[in-house]
C-alpha cells in the first residue's frame, strides 16, 4: 500500500490538534467499520468565516492526514464554503489515498459538516 509524501507528512505531523473549549460548533462522527472517532471543534466570526478549527481523533494514519488536512482547507473559508469540501477534495488534496483507505476521509468531510450544522443550530 503505497501513500503519498503528503499523507505521510500530515501524519506525522499534523496540524491544528486538540480541542477548542469555547468552540462556536462541534461535530463528532464515528467510522462504523473500523470503530474509529473524530471530532472537529470550529470557531466563526461575525462574517460567517472559521477563523480556528481543530481536530481530536481515534484513528488511523488515513483518517490523521485527512482531518489534519481538512483543518488547513477549511480555515479561513466562509462556513457555506467550508460546508462543501467534499472527502473527494481532500483525497486529492493529499494526491490520493490507497483505495482501501478511501473511506477513511469521509470522517474528516462528515465531521466538518456536522460541526458546521451545529455552530447553524446555535445561531438560528
Ligand atoms: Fe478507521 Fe481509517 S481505518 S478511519
Amino acid at each position: 500500500m503505497e501513500y503519498s509524501d503528503k499523507v505521510v507528512d500530515h501524519y506525522t505531523h499534523p496540524r491544528n490538534t486538540g480541542v477548542i473549549e469555547d468552540a462556536d460548533g462541534e461535530g463528532t462522527v464515528g467510522n462504523p467499520v473500523c470503530g474509529d472517532i473524530m471530532t472537529i471543534y470550529i470557531k466563526v466570526d461575525d462574517d460567517e468565516k472559521i477563523t480556528d478549527i481543530k481536530f481530536s481523533t481515534f484513528g488511523c494514519g488515513a483518517a490523521i492526514a485527512t482531518s489534519s488536512m481538512i483543518t488547513e482547507m477549511a480555515m479561513g473559508l466562509p462556513v457555506d464554503e467550508a460546508y462543501n469540501i467534499t472527502r473527494d477534495n481532500v483525497a486529492d488534496e493529499l494526491d490520493g489515498l490507497p483505495p482501501i483507505k478511501l473511506h477513511c476521509s469521509n470522517l474528516a468531510a462528515d465531521a466538518l459538516q456536522v460541526a458546521i450544522d451545529n455552530y447553524r443550530s446555535k445561531n438560528e
